[in-house]
């Protein structure tokens, strides 16, 4: 009998930027959920190519380069092998870690471009861009930052705020400012390659909501998370836009066409495409056909990514894979939310952040403990938070106190009484035990469907549960006692006691893998396969075991509260750092006469509508009213400013803030943690009155 094809999967994670080390927020976010899933499918016998590597190309490389004094090169060299080997040491099992630098990808993705570029999938136009002329250098993506006209955010990038996950044009930042140079941009014409996305809002729409393709059931949409439909549609119904897909910048993959020196691809249309040329290495060093992987619509394309990723990879990506042709679109893109650590927002910046390969060296051996925890937490719907205290707690008193202890005590017990040797019974234990054997099989087929939905968290939970059976049977038959009395009976429940701490193993597998190996050599199963799942003959009788060992070891306050230590050192060394601005450069007197400052009064203020941080005044300025938008609605409320005086700078260029001329600055001191504060004349003085 022809056995049936073997299922087969792509799974990518996204791939990190090689500008700076992996932190657990990456971790919960992508990685480890991508991997619990691989492993999954590879332990149930399907076929899989697990994707990942470095995004070696952007700016967030190129500033990273530029902070350092070294070259885009020599940084990417440097965290693509600290990444490679955390990752690995923590158990993720890519079948590639590949860079996007690479030779393969270079080719794979200029192919890529030409092909869509020879199908008029793009528009070659000249448009304004701003540059920043100290540093003869346009201005795109993390080279400019601004207030998102989204959100409000002050911080979003050109291209994307992080904070609402829009994705932007760097000409719609409010107030944008060169990150090289810190000054306000001009508008300098520049040519492009864009990729005109209102063209595929139709399909694009079918697609995520209805899972349809060409009129096509492609996937189920009851599968994919809400909040990366909601994503895609509000950024759909919002009107898909035209985006550059090229850049005027000397590090990235070059834009292979005549009449293009100096310009490469957008990293975000590069970096997926590594996604392929990843693809396409391992298959050859691997005597497999990369193609099957991507072309056959068989294989299941999966990207799991962090919710800053989705209008990349549910919007952008498809719409490149789509106009190729050629290619599988996603059929799920798992994305998470962000994980918060003690009480604020990871910041790599401020060292807010556990750092895997930091993590590795103080708890050696233990990828499986933060594996356990991670996944425990992971902000599978909605954000979630690490703390140090819940990752003692939950490996003391879950790891250690149930998992841990059911498996030593059962084969511990083993060795006392039968010299480690299994004992061997005649009896089916589906008879005398059919309600244990009933639980266990009700949580295999939880865990089962959980890993299906791709619910990792639940899926971990009724996992562990196959444990805390275990310890629960042995707790309530207490074999102890009972060995003075009926021996017969001893057996039968330790021999049970062993095929639960097997099938614990099993369950357990993806997710703490380093332990389900160590149970695999105590219990010698040669193997731990899916399959068997739920069978209570899998521990062979007569069998001799391994030595009995402990899984996880209780953590002590020590260890603990030096990793808190850790983190409240980082905040105070950035707050020392922080706090107070280097002064600017020395302007001569005839700088500081332009400055036009005057005394006006505040006559009346409303709240910007859809901003939380806008307010709208009309100031009194003795000659005229002035209108001036402020961000000060977090610290002030529209009532307590009207009838205050005010100090203005008068002859800002107006500009437009959400709609509106604002035609002035109001000066505020900035206190802790961002407090914003009025800078009011001592005295009332005269509207319109100089400042000087
Ligand atoms: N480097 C990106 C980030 O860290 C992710 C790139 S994913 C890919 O946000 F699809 F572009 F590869
Ligand atoms: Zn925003």
């Amino acid at each position: 009998m022809a056995l049936p094809t073997p299922k087969k999967h792509l799974i990518t994670a996204a791939l990190p930027y090689a500008n700076g080390p992996i932190h657990i927020g990456h971790l919960a976010g992508a990685y480890l959920p991508a991997d619990i899933y691989a492993r999954y499918l590879r332990m149930k016998g399907d076929k899989v190519a697990f994707i990942c590597g470095s995004d070696e190309h952007g700016a967030a490389i190129t500033l990273r380069a530029k902070k350092e004094g070294k070259t885009p090169q020599a940084i990417v060299d440097e965290y693509h092998e600290i990444n490679k080997k955390a990752f690995a040491d923590f158990g993720i099992e890519f079948d590639l870690y590949h860079r996007t630098s690479s030779e393969i990808h270079h080719q794979t993705a200029q192919e890529f471009f030409l092909e869509l570029n020879e199908k008029d999938v793009f528009t070659k136009e000249t448009r304004e861009q701003f540059y920043d002329a100290d540093y003869n250098q346009f201005l795109a993506d993390r080279y400019i930052t601004g207030i998102c006209p989204k959100c409000g955010h002050d911080g979003a990038y050109g291209d994307q705020c992080e904070n609402c996950g829009s994705s932007l044009n760097s000409t719609e930042l409010i107030n944008p400012v060169s990150t090289l140079s810190g000054n306000t941009p001009v508008l300098k014409e520049t040519s492009h390659w864009y990729l005109p996305m209102e063209r595929h809002e139709t399909w694009l729409k079918e697609w995520i909501e209805k899972g349809t393709l060409e009129g096509k059931a492609h996937h189920n949409p009851k599968e994919w998370r809400n909040q990366v439909i909601g994503q895609c549609k509000s950024w759909i119904d919002g009107g898909l836009q035209s985006r550059a897909m090229t850049r005027d910048l000397d590090w990235g993959v070059k834009v292979p066409l005549e009449g293009a020196d100096g310009k490469v691809l957008y990293v975000w249309l590069d970096a997926p495409i590594g996604y392929i040329s990843a693809t396409k290495e391992w298959a050859s060093n691997n005597g497999e056909d990369w193609k099957s992987y991507w072309q056959d619509e068989n294989t299941e394309l999966i990207h799991f990514i962090g919710k800053d990723n989705i209008v990349f990879h549910c919007i952008i990506f498809p719409i490149l894979l789509k106009a190729n042709g050629k290619y599988n679109l996603p059929v799920n893109v798992p994305a998470n939310e962000f994980l918060n650590l003690e009480g604020k927002k990871i910041s790599t910046s401020r060292n807010w952040a556990v750092w895997l390969h930091e993590y590795l060296i103080d708890f050696p051996e233990k990828q499986d403990v933060l594996r356990y925890v991670l996944c425990s937490i992971a902000p599978e719907t909605k954000d979630s938070e690490f703390t140090w205290e819940d990752f003692q707690a939950r490996n003391n008193n879950e790891l250690v106190a149930i998992y841990g202890n059911f498996v030593n005590r059962a084969i511990v017990l083993v060795h006392k009484y039968y010299e480690g040797i299994v004992p061997e019974i005649n009896v089916s234990l589906v008879e005398e035990y059919p309600e244990i054997v009933n639980q266990l099989n009700k949580q295999v087929l939880l865990v089962q469907e959980k890993l299906s939905r791709k619910q990792f968290r639940d899926a971990q939970n009724e996992a562990i549960a196959i444990a805390r059976l275990g310890n629960k049977f042995l707790a309530d038959t207490e074999p102890w006692k009972l060995i003075k009395t009926n021996s017969d009976q001893v057996k039968l429940i330790l021999n049970l006691s062993l095929q639960i701490a097997a099938n614990a193993a099993i369950a357990l597998a993806p997710f703490l893998p380093d332990s389900s190996k160590k149970l695999n050599q105590m219990l010698s199963l040669n193997g731990l396969s899916w399959e068997r799942l739920g069978q209570v003959d899998l521990v062979k009788g007569n069998v001799q075991l391994g030595k009995a060992e402990h899984l996880f070891q209780k953590l002590e306050d020590d260890s603990i509260n030096a990793q808190i230590q850790k983190l409240e050192n980082s905040l105070k060394s950035t707050e020392a750092e922080s706090n107070i601005e280097p002064f600017k450069d020395n302007i001569n007197f005839d700088d500081f006469l332009k400055l036009d400052l005057r005394v006006g009064t505040i006559v009346s203020a409303e709240a910007v509508k859809k901003s939380s941080k806008l307010l709208l005044f009309k100031v009194d300025m003795g000659s005229e009213v002035r209108t001036i938008v402020s961000g000060i609605a977090k610290h002030y409320s529209p009532e307590e400013m009207v009838g205050k005086q005010v100090q203005v700078v008068a002859n800002l260029a107006p500009r437009k803030i959400m709609g509106i001329e604002s035609q002035g600055m109001i000066l505020m001191a900035e206190g802790d943690s961002g407090d914003l504060s009025l800078m009011q004349p001592d005295k009332m003085g005269t509207n319109g009155s100089q400042i000087s």
